[in-house]
């Protein structure tokens, strides 16, 4: 409000004639003038007008100037509106009361016509500074918040890019804010619209606008003035407008950030400060694109590692296997031993819980529970009788040799094979060999693959005995049980006879298939 520029001035006063004296004062200053009679008009006038200026009689019918002062600065919306209040010389008390409950000034009665217009010239320049400044702190309040929207723009989402939207609106005083990405030639892409309950029409026809076109085509500001229907009807959106282009830090243009349904007086900074968001947006698109990019390279290559990783592992089982396979096959004629060893020790670890690592892991070390019989002669593993004592001192070695084919590995496969490979005859009630360990001074992993390397010895044909009927080695195992072999796991081995029925089964169907 310059203070020389027309200003609507709101006079409450009971007395017509007065109102009148003072309308031709002011509208002869240039001001337009609104009037009210009591106090309940005045709020009425206030709330409906919105005046740049009021002037109060002290003494209204229904309500004091004083109580309608105060009724005015409680009020958020109304408390920067100046009030002056007009009061007879006698009310010394009452014009103070009014500074107290918030009133610019007061004039006595009857007023001085050149002091008033005066005044009222002095309150104009004053409001007008105060309107600037509230002008100015509302832009940096905003600017500041759009500023704090754009630090999360690497992940962006639509809700931020609607808050950002309803702030830039509040900015502008606009009624919709889109944010659009789009190069020259190419159809535009919606980023955001403010609001979002924008129906899916109003969209279309902001994306397809002529405003949008050519922002993107020409890589410059447009404005399209509230009353200017001329263009608003060229552009296709008939509201006024003002976009500005978002451009990459190659200077490609690369979206808009449009607003529409501006007021018709727009702030003039309107297109400055669209400049400085849209640079800032464009920064945090490029930043969010690059942002992706990065994390799909970074994707590709740990799919690739994964994948590597996985042929290692593969490629490391199956030495495992093979070597494990070799040894085998000097002492029986399949690697079906092995085969089936490794699947009922996998069933037997998970039984008791053993962690998934470990359960992973036995599934291979358990087939390297002989691999120390790679020292021991053919003639020994291949003998169809009965071995003699020293015979039998020199096969027992196979569980000594076979750990130290594994010892000193830090791979977690091998170290389990060690532990297997020397603990696997050693027996529960400390009977067995190489050191007569006893219960759990014996490793778990080698308690579980002497349940199953027991078990399936009896079911196997060996070159000095026949196969044994599965219930009976199944009655053997129960029997063995708290002598030979862990009673807890015996109990959770009988208690899956009938998968461990079915693995046999399917393993001696496929070997007799294969032979
Ligand atoms: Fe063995």
């Amino acid at each position: 409000m310059p203070d020389r520029a027309p200003c609507l001035i709101l006079i409450a006063d009971v007395d017509p004639s007065y109102r009148q004296l003072l309308r031709w004062a002011l509208e002869e200053e240039g001001h337009r003038v609104c009037e009210a009679t009591d106090g309940d008009s005045c709020l009425r006038a206030i709330h409906g007008k919105s005046p740049d200026l009021i002037l109060c009689d002290l003494r209204m019918p229904d309500t004091s100037g004083i109580e309608i002062c105060r009724m005015i600065r409680s009020d958020q919306a109304t408390r920067h509106i100046p009030f002056i209040l007009i009061a007879e010389e006698s009310d010394r008390s009452a014009r103070l009361s009014a500074i107290e409950a918030g009133a610019t000034d007061c004039m006595r009665k009857p007023l001085e016509t050149a002091e008033m217009i005066a005044r009222v010239r002095m309150i104009a320049r004053s409001n007008a500074l105060d309107v600037e400044l509230r002008r100015q702190h509302r832009i940096i309040d905003n600017l500041l918040a759009i500023s704090t929207l754009c630090q999360g723009y690497a992940d962006a989402s639509t809700r931020m890019f609607s808050d950002f939207g309803r702030r830039t609106g509040d900015l502008l005083r606009a009624g919709q804010v889109a944010v659009l990405l789009g190069r020259r030639g190419k159809p535009p892409e919606m980023l955001s619209c403010w609001p979002l309950r924008a129906h899916p029409q109003v969209m279309e026809r902001i994306l397809n606008s002529r405003v949008v076109g050519q922002i993107l085509s020409d890589g410059a500001p447009i404005v399209i003035a509230a009353d200017d229907s001329a263009t608003q009807r060229r552009s296709g959106l008939n509201t006024g407008s003002v976009g500005v282009p978002i451009l990459a830090h190659s200077g490609k243009v690369i979206g808009a950030i449009v607003a529409f349904e501006t007021p018709a007086d727009l702030d003039r900074d309107a297109v400055r400060i669209l400049l400085t968001l849209a640079q800032r947006v464009g920064s945090e698109i490029q930043l969010r694109d690059h942002s992706e990019r990065l994390e799909e390279l970074v994707s590709e290559h740990s799919r690739d590692l994964v994948e590597a990783k996985e042929a290692l592992e593969t490629a490391h089982e199956e030495t495992i296997f093979r070597l494990a396979l070799a040894v085998e096959y000097r002492d029986t004629d399949t690697g079906i031993h092995l085969r089936r060893m490794s699947r009922f020790s996998t069933m037997l670890a998970q039984a008791v819980g053993l962690p998934q690592t470990a359960v992973s892991l036995i599934s291979h070390a358990s087939m390297m529970h002989d691999i120390g019989k790679i020292g021991i002669p053919d003639q020994l593993l291949r003998k169809p009788g009965k071995l003699t004592p020293e015979e039998y001192e020199v096969v027992k070695q196979h569980t000594v040799f076979g750990a130290q084919i594994c010892e000193a590995s830090e791979a977690p496969l091998l170290q389990m094979s060690e532990r297997i490979a020397l603990g696997h005859h050693e027996w529960w009630d400390g009977s067995g060999y190489p050191h007569g360990r006893r219960g759990d001074k014996i490793p778990i992993e080698a308690r579980i693959v002497a349940v199953t390397d027991v078990f399936d010895a009896l079911i196997s044909d060996r070159p000095y005995k026949r196969a044994w009927p599965i219930e009976e080695a199944f009655e053997h195992v129960g029997k063995v049980a708290a002598s030979q072999l862990d009673p807890m796991l015996v109990d959770a081995f009988l208690g899956m006879r009938e998968r461990i029925q079915e693995v046999a089964r399917e393993l001696g169907e496929s070997e007799r298939t294969a032979r």
